[in-house]
């Protein structure tokens, strides 16, 4: 082992929490409470790991370059921006799903496989464009940052694909899911070089969570 630091890359809200009992149960605890402080290195009451906390969208970038060895992100983050991570992993966490959604009673019966060049607002650019074409639907994109189910009531898209949990926020918008795209849940990601120079202690991380995962299931 050439280095005997390993470094984990996390985001602050859902994945943090659903993460930090899965790392506490192989034996890595934060020596401060992450979601509550402003510190952007957090140390552990293991010597040589530590969790880093960055962006959703940016666990991806920061595996991928090795700035950490590993992370957790959801599977819409890793879709859409196809980083080249080794993938070992699916935690069983932040599950939701990707839907095509428009307003209640746009088209009664509406058929998705008649659909001609709609303008859709996404997050997602790249996933939306390539299930569209796969349909061979003609689509124009608009690329939003959050706060998706707007769009269709103020008449800039007709419809959005984005992420449902609950549900809640689409019905509360007036809003219904025509189709699904897929189903997501969050990943352990891991730099592809770490696997190898810093083995066993990533490879030791990935076999204790797996047998975590086995003893929930
Ligand atoms: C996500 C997603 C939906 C909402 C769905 O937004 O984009 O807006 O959660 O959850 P629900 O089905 O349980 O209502 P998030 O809170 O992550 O914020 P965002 O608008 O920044 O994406």
């Amino acid at each position: 082992m050439l280095d005997a630091k390993l470094t984990i890359a996390l985001s602050k809200g859902r994945i943090l929490e659903d993460t930090l009992p899965l790392l506490e149960r192989v034996g890595i605890r934060p020596s401060e409470d992450p979601d509550a402080s402003r510190k952007l290195v957090v140390g552990t009451n293991r010597p040589g790991v530590e969790l880093v906390i960055v962006r959703a969208t940016d666990v991806p970038t920061y595996v991928e370059f090795g700035a950490a060895d590993v992370g957790v992100a959801g599977r819409d983050v890793l879709l859409e921006q196809g980083a080249d991570l080794y993938e070992p992993l699916d935690l069983g966490i932040g599950k939701c799903r990707m839907v095509v959604a428009e307003p209640e009673g746009m088209a009664a019966g509406d058929d998705p496989s008649r659909w001609d060049r709609v303008r859709i607002a996404t997050k997602y650019p790249n996933i939306t464009r390539d299930f569209f074409a796969r349909q061979g639907v003609q689509t124009q994109i608009v690329k939003l940052y959050g706060s998706m189910e707007l769009a269709p009531l103020v008449g800039l898209a007709d419809r959005i694909v984005d992420l449902v949990s609950s549900g809640r926020t689409l019905e509360e918008n007036g809003l219904v899911e025509v189709e699904t795209l897929f189903g997501i849940s969050s990943r352990l990601v891991v730099n592809k070089a770490a696997l190898k120079l810093k083995h066993p202690l990533v490879s030791d991380l990935i076999d204790s969570l797996a047998g975590v995962l086995e003893d929930k299931a």
